[in-house]
């Protein structure tokens, strides 16, 4: 995301470099070749909830999920491509290695601590988290700051919800969250890539707006660790970097938070990120975008296709100062 500039993605950065991570269920159910191929396979068909294939056989199917209203219709990028290219800088900065070396995380015990301006503070397990919140499935057009994008079946619940759970003062403005550190489970710490931890916010009425959502699942299964297991934030209107993994800390605050990408290069991120064709980066443009395992570009759509519902949070607003 930072050194290289975003080229178009060869068809071979998209195969799957790895099951590394898997490897060890794959090898334990070697016997059975059926489950084998339905999993590691050219992908099967994501065929609605109710008709869920194994993606990983080892994982924890998350069942009886509602359908949500606000998920696109378009074609779904297979499980392949959304578990094998990633970015996820605690464990390296290529694509492949979320993948390959996220399997030193320990998504649980887990639990996150909610802090700042609210009624209700307090260190909270992730099992409980999961259940105080009906699960749904959000299939979410998803672009990346790089000039890819994917779709994605996320698993979650608003973030409205949870944060309403822990009553936040009037002086609540923004909501910040924050990222594990630790350089066993993520040993991409010990490098400095990023301040770590990484950090991220979003101003109360984006916290609350109904597309944003707390993801616990993809494709019908608990989040796998490459794409920010336990819990992880997706705003949609927004390039992915907003989307901050392996959440430990939400906090509410007075005033807004320094999220990573700015503080690494105030000049090429902003605070807001919402996706914008009409705004080049610094080093690229933002005009068109790349869909995995696509050929041809298409045209990246103001606020990621999602101006009609979000527009309003930004009116009179200058898009081109506040990037
Ligand atoms: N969260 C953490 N903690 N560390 C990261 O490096 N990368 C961000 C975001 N969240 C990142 C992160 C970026 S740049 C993107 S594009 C998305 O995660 C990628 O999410 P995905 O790999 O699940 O598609």
């Amino acid at each position: 995301m930072l050194i290289k500039k975003p080229v178009d993605v060869r068809e071979s950065e998209v195969t799957p470099q790895s099951w590394y991570v898997r490897r060890r269920e794959f090898l334990q159910v070697a016997g059975s070749t059926a489950v084998a191929v339905a999993a590691g396979a050219a992908g099967p068909l994501f065929s609605g909830t109710s008709t869920v294939l194994a993606q990983n056989p080892a994982a924890q199917k998350l069942e009886n999920l509602r359908k949500s209203a606000l998920s696109t219709d378009e074609k779904l990028n297979s499980y392949r491509d959304v578990t094998t290219y990633n970015n996820f800088y605690e464990f390296g900065l290529d694509k492949g290695d979320p993948a390959r070396y996220a399997g030193s995380l320990k998504p649980r015990p887990w639990s996150v601590v909610v802090e700042g301006q609210c009624g209700k503070p307090g260190n909270y397990n992730i099992e409980d988290i999961m259940k105080w919140f009906p699960l749904e499935e959000r299939i979410y057009r998803m672009r990346c700051v790089e000039a890819w994008s994917m779709v994605i079946p996320w698993v979650g619940f608003p973030l409205a919800d949870f944060v309403k759970r822990f009553e936040p003062t009037s002086k609540a403005k923004f909501v910040k969250f924050t990222t594990l550190v630790d350089t066993k489970q993520m040993p991409g710490q010990t490098e400095p890539a990023l301040p770590w931890p990484y950090v991220e916010g979003l101003r109360m009425d984006e916290a609350m707006h109904p597309l944003t959502i707390m993801a616990v699942g993809l494709y019908g299964e608990v989040l796998p660790n490459q794409n920010g297991a336990p819990i992880r934030l997706v705003v949609p209107w927004k390039y992915g970097f907003k989307g901050i993994k392996s959440i430990v800390r939400v906090s509410f605050e007075e005033s807004q938070p320094m999220n990573t990408w700015q503080r690494m290069r105030a000049d090429e991120y902003g605070f807001y990120a919402n996706v914008n064709p009409a705004v080049d980066h610094p080093r690229w443009s933002q005009a068109s975008e790349r869909r995995i395992g696509e050929f041809f570009k298409r045209r990246t759509l103001p606020f990621n296709g999602y101006a009609d519902q979000v527009a309003s949070l930004y009116a009179g607003m200058d898009l081109r100062r506040y990037y």
